[in-house]
């Protein structure tokens, strides 16, 4: 038997209890009431989730939706798209079923509803939790305006493989990062009570381990450790669980050996033993049906049986939970208990988003027009999209642009809406987003010449010409080149992770007419830039920006606002070094740069261990000094805790934003640790000449790691600290943690 996580034992309060209405005991009353009303039939429907036909995200099998409601066969929909539906279908559940069971509906709202926001792993860039936060809470106002009640995120997958299309989605590499965001994600979808019609109902996406899809492509096999799982894959979703996340979203993937859709492991034993979750588990889209060509179910009944009796409350769209079921809690091989256990998890989750009492939540489409694309909302989405870009590259201070500056802009995707809001835009409207070209235009009368030069893919070379003569009556070249919005997103893995088609040539035709280049970098995924980095003064990595991704991006080329993002992923040098990832482990024989060359070390004869931009990196307008860093005791106490500071000034010329970053080593452990790991961050702005001190408060628990046994606790003896702008920050010092109990 596996040791109870003690951490997360203690760590875990039960969602219930975190957002509790006043009134939960009522709640609870009222549901077990309604619960002892129902037949099976109708329980059974209630796990059943259909998309509404037409928006299908998956592949579908078209059904009378309207008629499976009627008849109490649906607990919920998804994909239902505006007032007009929601409250078609719900209509059809409240007035036509017996029990007059409301629906829920979910959708895939996931970084933004009309509002896009810059895509996931951009927004992480920011490291901004209180912009992040924010995002979800004008997501929330407008897709709960649109009837919507439950979204399918955040999606908290750990991802360390570029070439997985879905890296967009998430927030990067690093757990402790990774974390913070999921608290900010889910306090700003579901706020501080779910019966407010503006929130939202989160969903914690994919448990678990998806993000390590063997050679990055996607619905791929999985092979973690417990031990990995524990320390890497599970912080971010035990951190959306703290902040009270009422959903769990089962994965696609098989995790060592046992696809996750059918393992009672994670669905039961850490999630509802372990961890005390008691909201509802939803599978993935066909995820129960794919039990069958995953080898592991012999035959539809089978699958069910597994799945349910794992712990995957809801079957999204695998039509196996209805016809099913019946029979096999009839046999008794699923129980009636876990049957009610399941039922009384999703209409507690109905009751607490107050669909009882208004199973429309006060929409109308009055509301629905009044709620989308606030100037509010607007001005949101530009803000998070200027903290989201990160400056790889700045040369000569070619960046930012003079005020006078005659620009040949170039590059399809300096002039295509739909790129700009990327995959899972939600209802997010390709004209509605803002181009890099109009926003240039705009701040730059009269100065702008325009060339497409090449589009995102294909090998048509036509255009360089055009786009070479344009650079040459110009001041610089601004090349808004990179990934088009289809070539990240979910089934959208690639083997290589170059910019496509012919940009890279472009660039270094446009490189030799002697104008700077800068290059905007459009991308999903971090790229292996070694093939343009020569070519190019300046790089700015836009990622795909959203709704006001253009008007962002010019903030930032003019040098209205400087940037301050910060890469939440590594950027290899080319994709034989994938998986690269800061906080790996470290090996016996780990090969020192400054030492000079030895055979006998872990390295490749090609190509340097170190990436091409670490984790954490990202450049900026002015320049920062650290100073004064101290590790404030020698030791920390099992009760105790330790101050880390340091000062940190403004030396530049003009107000920048800065993220100060603390890592950690633990130098010898029971068994080896990663070589740093991020333990604190904070994001802070000044002005020309200011300073501030930094103070992070470090406490035992945030030493602890799992071991073999899977305890989680610190272990004594010595840390080395690392302070500074990104994860090859520099040694401060150290400090020896102590608890006698160990010693
Ligand atoms: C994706 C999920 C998504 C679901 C519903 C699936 O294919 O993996 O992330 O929530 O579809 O759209």
């Amino acid at each position: 038997m596996k040791l109870r996580s003690v951490a997360a034992a203690l760590s875990v309060v039960s969602s219930s209890i975190l957002f509790a209405a006043p009134d939960e005991a009522a709640l609870r009353e009222k549901v077990a009431a309604l619960l002892a009303q129902m037949s099976t039939e109708e329980k059974i429907g209630q796990l059943v989730q259909y998309s509404a036909p037409g928006a299908e995200t998956g592949p579908a099998t078209r059904r009378n939706v309207e008629a499976e409601i009627a008849a109490g066969r649906v607990g919920s929909i998804l994909n239902a798209i505006g007032v007009e539906q929601t409250r078609h279908y719900q209509k059809i559940a409240v007035e036509q079923t017996r029990l007059k069971i409301p629906l829920i509906f979910g959708y895939d709202v996931i970084h933004g509803y009309q509002t896009i926001f810059p895509i996931n792993l951009a927004q992480a860039a920011s490291w901004d939790l209180a912009a992040i936060e924010n995002s979800e809470r004008i997501a929330a106002i407008e897709a709960s305006a649109a009837g919507i009640h439950w979204t399918f995120a955040p999606m908290v997958d750990i991802a360390r493989d570029p070439r997985w299309g879905r890296v967009m989605e998430g927030s990067g590499e690093d757990p402790f990062l990774g974390s913070a965001i999921a608290r900010a994600r889910v306090r700003g979808f579901q706020g501080d009570d779910l019966t407010n019609p503006e929130s939202l109902l989160a969903c914690v996406k994919h448990f678990a381990a998806y993000g390590a899809a063997q050679a990055g492509r996607d619905y791929n096999t999985t092979d973690v450790p417990e031990i990995v799982l524990r320390d890497v894959y599970f912080p971010p979703f035990q951190a959306a669980l703290e902040a009270g996340v009422g959903t769990f979203m089962a994965a696609f993937n098989d995790l060592n050996g046992v696809p996750a859709s059918a393992s009672k492991f994670l669905m039961t034993d850490v999630l509802r033993k372990e961890w005390g979750f008691d909201g509802f588990v939803v599978s993935d889209w066909t995820s129960i049906r794919e039990l069958l060509p995953h080898g592991i179910a012999a035959d539809e009944p089978e699958a069910a049986l597994l799945a349910f009796n794992a712990g995957v409350d809801m079957d999204m769209e695998s039509r196996l939970y209805l016809p099913h079921l019946p029979a096999l809690v009839e046999s008794g091989a699923v129980p009636m208990s876990r049957l009610d256990e399941a039922v009384t998890a999703i209409l507690l989750a109905k009751a607490r988003l107050g669909l009882f009492e208004d199973p429309y939540r006060g929409t109308s489409e009055e509301r629905e027009k009044q709620a989308m694309l606030r100037p509010e909302h607007l001005e949101a989405a530009r803000d998070l999209a200027r903290k989201s870009a990160v400056l790889l590259k700045n040369e000569r201070s070619t960046l930012p642009l003079r005020k006078d500056a005659k620009i040949a802009l170039v590059g399809q995707l300096a002039d295509t809406q739909r790129d700009l809001i990327g995959e899972w835009r939600a209802r997010g409207r390709e004209e509605d987003a803002v181009t890099v070209r109009t926003a240039l235009e705009k701040a730059y009368p009269g100065r702008v010449t325009y060339a497409l030069g090449a589009k995102s893919m294909g090998d048509d070379r036509s255009g360089f010409a055009a786009a070479v003569a344009a650079a040459k009556k110009s001041d610089v070249v601004v090349a808004v080149l990179g990934e088009g919005w289809f070539l990240s997103g979910e089934a959208s893995s690639r083997s290589s992770i170059k910019i496509p088609g012919v940009q890279a040539e472009l660039l270094a035709e446009l490189r030799k007419t002697g104008k700077p280049v800068v290059l905007v970098l459009f991308a999903g995924r971090p790229l292996a830039l070694a093939n343009v980095l020569d070519h190019v003064d300046a790089l700015l990595l836009a990622w795909l920006p959203g709704t006001m991704g253009g008007p962002a991006i010019v903030d930032l080329l003019s040098g209205a606002f400087s940037p301050s993002g910060k890469l939440p992923m590594t950027f290899p040098r080319n994709v034989g070094q994938v998986p690269i990832f800061y906080n790996h482990r470290a090996t016996g024989r780990p090969f020192d740069p400054a030492k000079g060359p030895d055979k006998w070390k872990s390295q490749y004869l090609d190509v340097p261990n170190t990436p091409q931009f670490p984790f954490g990196f990202g450049l900026s307008y002015t320049t920062f000094k650290y100073s004064d860093a101290r590790v404030a005791s020698p030791t920390l106490d099992a009760n105790g805790n330790q101050r880390i500071s340091v000062t940190v000034k403004n030396t530049g010329r003009v107000e920048a934003a800065e993220v100060v970053q603390l890592y950690l080593r633990d130098v010898a452990g029971s068994v080896t640790r990663p070589v740093r790991e991020l333990k604190g961050f904070e994001r802070i702005t000044l002005k020309p000449g200011e300073s501030r001190e930094i103070v992070f408060t470090l406490k035992p628990q945030d030493l602890a790691f799992h071991r073999t046994d899977m305890s989680f606790k610190p272990e004594p003896g010595k840390f080395e600290v690392f302070v500074g702008p990104d994860s090859t920050a520099p040694k401060i010092g150290e400090f020896t943690y102590r608890d006698p109990a160990q010693n």
